[in-house]
This record gives C-alpha cells, structure tokens and sequence, in this order.
C-alpha cells in the first residue's frame, strides 16, 4: 500500500518535469494574503503551522504593486537534527463552491537539502537566492535549530509554468514539510502551512 502510494508520488514528479520543460503555460501568482503564509486548513494531526519552521519576528513583508516586498532576516525553529533528511510535498488545490479540491499538481521533494539552493526550482526565484549569508550557512540547510536567515530586501513575485490550464479563482498551495532520522522515523511536529491567491496568465 506504502508503497503504491510512493510508486505515484514518483509518477506525478516525473509527469510534474516534463511538463515544466515543455509546451508551458506562463501564470503569475498574486498572493491573497500579505503575511504570505496562512494555516492548513485540516490540519493534520501534531502538525504545526509555519511558526513551526521559522521564527519570522523580524521578517517585513508589505503587499505593493509588484509583489509582496520582503525584508528582515528570519530564524530556524523547526524540529530536526543535521543528520536528518528532510522531506517536502507541495499540492494545489483550487476553491469550488465553498471546499478546496485537489489538482494534478502535486510534487514530492525527498531530500530537500540537496536542492534547497538549486537553481531550477520553484523557490530559488522566491525566496533562497535572497539569502544573504548564504555561504556561511548552507551546510545548516533548515536542519539547524537557530539558523539567522539575512534576507535581501527584495519582491516576492511567483512565476509558475504549467502543462495544463489552470482554473482561474482562488488557489492554495499547501506545504508540508517533515524531518526522518537516520533510522527513517520521522519526527513529531512536522510543519503544514499554505500559500493562498489566484494565477493571471501571462
Ligand atoms: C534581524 O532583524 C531585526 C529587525 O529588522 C534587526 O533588528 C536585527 O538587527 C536583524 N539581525 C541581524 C543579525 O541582522
């Protein structure tokens, strides 16, 4: 059954790729909320919301124009040791009639410190190319407790290519993002938080 649920994981990243290097839709993303993260709604069970990944007291964010401008620094709070792998899922879903409903977009990260300051994905553009102190604190990844994040002030301002047309209306981009130990078990308060506005065509 696990592994089932793996095996299409793994399907859905695949088809996730070719579509992102091919026959693309351009969107651009406007957030709905200012603070830019808001709660999962269902909350999974011991999960926390982002104030469980980062301590985001001194980080400013200020909807302009463009984006949502962003400046400060902000600190790592999440539960996990260095050794640790970290694993992220991101899923859209697309507000109907009152409920949120799932997309085909869906993406599994399975060892997000090994790409967290990659190039091609979706969230060097939006947030870690605007690390500040990068260098001195790449080893750390989100994997060390007290990490001071300096942030470039700068605008956030999301681009998202996609296969298929998506619908227009309100969308959520939910994230989740777990700590395993080395013995594979994952970690109680696993981090559940969600990216909420609409896609304009581009
Ligand atoms: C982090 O941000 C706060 C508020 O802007 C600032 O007072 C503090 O000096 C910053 N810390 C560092 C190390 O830059």
């Amino acid at each position: 059954m696990k592994r089932c649920l793996f095996w299409k994981w793994e399907l859905l990243i695949i088809i996730f790729d070719v579509i992102n290097s091919s026959m693309q839709i351009k969107y651009e993303f406007e957030f709905e909320d200012e603070s830019i993260y808001s709660d999962c709604s269902d909350v999974p069970p011991e999960a926390r919301n982002i104030n469980g990944l980062f301590d985001m007291t001194n980080l400013k964010r200020i909807m302009n124009q463009e984006g949502i401008a962003l400046s400060g620094n902000m600190t790592s709070v999440f539960n996990a040791q260095p050794s640790d792998r970290i694993e992220v899922t991101a899923n859209l879903l697309y507000f109907d009639r009152g409920i949120w409903l799932p997309t085909t977009l869906n993406m599994i990260v399975k060892d997000f410190c090994k790409v967290m300051y990659d190039k091609k994905q979706l969230w060097y553009e939006a947030w870690s190319s605007h690390i500040r102190n990068k260098e001195a604190i790449e080893d750390h990844c989100i994997k060390v407790y007290g990490t001071l994040f300096l942030m470039e002030t700068y605008t956030v301002d999301l681009f998202f290519g996609s296969g298929m047309p998506l619908f227009s209306g309100r969308h959520t981009l939910r994230i989740r993002i777990f700590a395993y130990d080395q013995s594979g078990k994952k970690r109680p308060h696993d981090v559940c938080y969600e990216i909420k506005g609409k896609f304009y065509k581009i």
